[in-house]
């Protein structure tokens, strides 16, 4: 069954994360009517999570050309340099709209505001509200939005966008020539009915990928959604093999990977191995502080050497005060059985951060007319092959700001069109009667992708991960366009996609560089460019 939404708006954002807040604030202060569907409650994102904290250049000892310089060394050579730039030239702005907004940064004790560091930065310039950054931001857009004309529809899934081309292979009369957003299907979780919304301008700000993998620092939401749904309609995706495994998660017999920010290591805390010897010097130069794709693969390799299921680090041997500068670490490792200020606490690598996505402009403009993307899911060419760390909340801020001014103009240009969006056609078959079969699926796709497309990858773990990925979307596609959806279906069927589409991006690469590290090509090569995958067949 489905049934339409009465209100019209002008932009339909899809996510609730640091990116679709900070976009839809902006939006909505230009006088637009603004609408946010997010598929859990408000606050459920990769952002709500995050620790070490927002990287910017705000100190006098710094300055934009060390920022940008770090970007684009930790990215091995596919930054985009003049995108660096421009984000990172905006960063100390965008900060200030933070603080407008009543986030309250941690200050020291002489009232200076008070800056981490984290792996691959050459100073202190992160940001941070103690190690809940994420929440602090997230709670202070929340409050804002709530004070502005913007509703917020919590438990709504954007199944699928709907295009002027799709629309027309269903019979609809659609005016011009070309492609164009025209609007989306959402899954109503509390109703169990699918929406049909018409905008002209569709924002997907739906975050990462985590949940790809079995071991993952994301929360149940970062299943690669808008990628799947931007691939679907007909758009490529860029550099998704660079996927970033975070070196330090704590180790637990279970799936759950609770993370121990980096700013830890920025603290001068220690990653030590079996024998309690420190080992990142024999890595880099930069020992414990060197690039995170460079960390896990040292914190992989001292495994498998060791034969032992974790590193350390060596918490008791911090200098200053842990419980007061991590107090939500020292609380969840309380919690888990290890008190970090009398062992060492054992750690693992865990899949954290998506740095390819759907490629954008500067303006979070997409190739498709009426469709942009912010946050996670988009790929700038900030990152390049690896994202330096605490530049993804920044990237979400910067290009929020820039995309917001761009759909102003957008909205402001475009003639007004009178379509009456074709219905979702639902299956009679309860997707809930192949219960079973999803989760089955679910835990193949994710031991696959861990297995084979990991950390360390080779020509052969790939194609594997391959075979298995097209028998799971055969599987999932017979049932799929009987069934009545659901959420597990839905999400289940964009695992599939995403995972395909990283293993695709992953095979292209012959070569080995940032987080990509093949045994195949374990060599840089000179020549290498950017990764497009073109869309899937649906
Ligand atoms: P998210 O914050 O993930 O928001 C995505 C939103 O989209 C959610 O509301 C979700 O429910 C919604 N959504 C997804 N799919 C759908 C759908 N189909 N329909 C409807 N809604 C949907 N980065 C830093 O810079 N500094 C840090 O210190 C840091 N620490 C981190 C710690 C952790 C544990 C994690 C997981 C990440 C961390 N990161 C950090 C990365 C950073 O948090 C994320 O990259 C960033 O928050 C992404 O923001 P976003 O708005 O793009 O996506
Ligand atoms: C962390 O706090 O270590 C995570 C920072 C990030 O992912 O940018």
């Amino acid at each position: 069954m489905s049934h339409r939404v009465r209100a019209e708006y002008d932009l339909v954002i899809v996510g609730s994360g640091i990116a679709g807040l900070s976009f839809a604030l902006k939006v909505a202060e230009a006088g637009y009517r603004v609408a946010i569907f997010t598929k859990k409650d408000k606050a459920e994102s990769n952002t709500n999570y995050a620790q070490g904290g927002i990287a910017a250049v705000t100190s006098a000892g710094d300055d934009l050309e060390k920022h940008v310089e770090d970007t684009l060394e930790a990215g091995d050579g596919l930054c985009d340099p003049e995108v660096v730039r421009d984000i990172l030239r905006d960063g100390p702005s965008r900060i200030q709209d933070l603080v407008d907004l009543g986030v309250s940064f941690s200050s020291l004790d002489d009232g200076r505001i008070s800056l981490g560091k984290e792996g691959g930065h050459s100073k202190r310039r992160v940001l941070h509200v103690q190690d809940v950054t994420g929440k602090a931001i997230e709670e202070a857009l929340l409050a804002n939005i709530a004070k502005q004309d913007v509703t917020l529809f919590e438990h709504y899934f954007a199944i699928d966008l709907i295009t002027a081309k799709k629309a027309r292979k269903l019979g609809v009369k659609v005016g011009g020539s070309g492609d164009r957003v025209l609007g989306l299907y959402l899954y109503d979780a509390n109703r169990s009915k699918v929406l049909t919304v018409s905008a002209p301008v569709v924002l997907l700000a739906t975050g990462g990928a985590g949940q790809t993998y079995l071991y993952t620092t994301n929360p149940s939401i970062a299943t690669g959604d808008g990628v799947a749904m931007a691939s679907r309609a007909g758009l490529p995706a860029m550099n998704l093999e660079f996927i970033q495994f975070h070196p330090t998660t704590l180790h637990s017999s279970d799936q759950d990977r609770f993370l121990i920010t980096e700013a830890v290591r920025g603290e001068g805390v220690k990653l030590i191995d079996s024998q309690g010897k420190p080992f990142l010097k024999k890595y880099h130069p930069l020992a414990d502080l060197a690039p995170r794709d460079v960390v896990a693969r040292a914190i992989d390799r001292e495994m498998k050497r060791s034969g032992s299921p974790f590193v350390r680090l060596d918490t008791p041997g911090m200098k200053g005060d842990f419980p007061a500068r991590f107090p939500n670490i020292y609380e969840n490792c309380l919690k888990r059985g290890f008190d970090a200020l009398v062992s060492p606490i054992p750690v693992v690598p865990a899949a954290h951060y998506s740095c390819g996505g759907i490629p954008t402009e500067i303006d979070c403009s997409t190739k498709l007319n009426g469709l942009f993307a912010c946050g996670e899911v988009a790929c700038t060419g900030l990152h390049g092959a690896n994202r330096l760390a605490s530049n993804s909340l920044l990237e979400a801020v910067v290009m929020a700001h820039r995309g917001a001014e761009r759909v102003c103009a957008f909205l402001d240009s475009r003639k007004k069109d009178n379509i009456t969006l074709p219905d979702w056609v639902d299956g009679d078959v309860p997707a809930s009667d192949e219960r079973v079969v999803l989760s089955h699926n679910l835990e193949e796709l994710k031991r696959a992708m861990w297995d084979y497309v990991g950390i360390v990858r080779s020509t052969k773990r790939l194609e594997r991960a391959r075979s298995r990925l097209l028998n799971l979307e055969r599987e999932i596609n017979e049932y799929y366009w009987n069934a009545k959806v659901d959420l597990s279906l839905l999400e289940v069927r964009n695992l599939i996609c995403v995972a395909e589409l990283i293993v695709r991006s992953a095979l292209k690469r012959k070569e080995s560089r940032g987080l990509h590290y093949t045994l195949d090509y374990p060599d840089l090569d000179e020549e290498a460019v950017n990764t497009l995958v073109p869309p899937l067949r649906r």
